[in-house]
């Protein structure tokens, strides 16, 4: 707590020594927009990739075994409903191979929650897709990202294993 007073203390002193400046709201945050009304806030211009399935390049992995991020158009595609989903038409594993679209690895038609393989097509858990598969779009970003992965394997950049290994460091 002393520690804490000493540095507030300082801060001041500093403050005061070099005149510190009021900072506007406008030069708050990245957006560099007022705080208070979104109004005049535009979002930067940006565009989905508009390639068809079937007509994309898969991105590298993110990091071993991270979701990968999907490289192709997914308009009309993203309405799942209890009984209709569009992205298994493709990547269920018994057409993904006629297709040329990667299936759904093990982990996908396992339960995880009762431990147990699923009878027919994908665990519950795994039926809205896009929650974590993004479509990706071109843009600026305003923070780089600098983050680097480390994969084990060179295989390990376009495909997963998740549930072979998802015990490792527990066991
Ligand atoms: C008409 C078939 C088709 C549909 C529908 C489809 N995909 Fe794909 N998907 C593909 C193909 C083919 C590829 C491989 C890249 C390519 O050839 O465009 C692919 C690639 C991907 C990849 C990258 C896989 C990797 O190994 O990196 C992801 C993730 C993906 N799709 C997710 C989805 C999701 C989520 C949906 C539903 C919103 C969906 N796809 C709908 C055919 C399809
Ligand atoms: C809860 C998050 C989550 C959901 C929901 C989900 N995935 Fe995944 N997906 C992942 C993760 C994480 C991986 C990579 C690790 C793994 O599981 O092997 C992955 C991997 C994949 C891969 C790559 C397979 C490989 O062998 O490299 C495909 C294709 C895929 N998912 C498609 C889908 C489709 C289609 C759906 C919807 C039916 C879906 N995913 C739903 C998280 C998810």
């Amino acid at each position: 707590m002393k520690m804490m007073n000493l540095f507030v203390v300082g801060g001041l002193l500093v403050s005061f020594a070099f005149g510190a400046k009021s900072i506007s709201e406008d030069e708050i945050g990245l957006r560099r927009t007022p705080l208070q009304s979104e109004d005049k806030t535009k979002l930067q211009d940006f565009k989905y990739g508009d390639k068809a399935p079937g007509e994309s390049q898969v991105f590298e992995r993110a990091y071993e075994n991270a979701p990968p991020m999907i490289p192709h158009d997914v308009e009309g595609l993203t309405d799942f409903t209890q009984d209709s989903n569009m992205c298994l038409d493709c990547h269920s594993p018994e057409v993904a191979a006629d297709v040329g679209a990667t299936p759904v690895p093990k982990s996908h038609t396992y339960d995880l929650r009762h431990q147990q393989a699923v009878q027919d097509g994908v665990a519950d858990s795994r039926w809205n897709c896009t929650q974590c598969h993004a479509p990706q779009a071109d843009l600026k970003p305003a923070v780089q990202n600098n983050f680097k992965p480390i994969y084990r394997s060179k295989e390990s950049k376009k495909s997963s294993n998740l549930l072979d290994v998802i015990n490792e460091g527990v066991q």
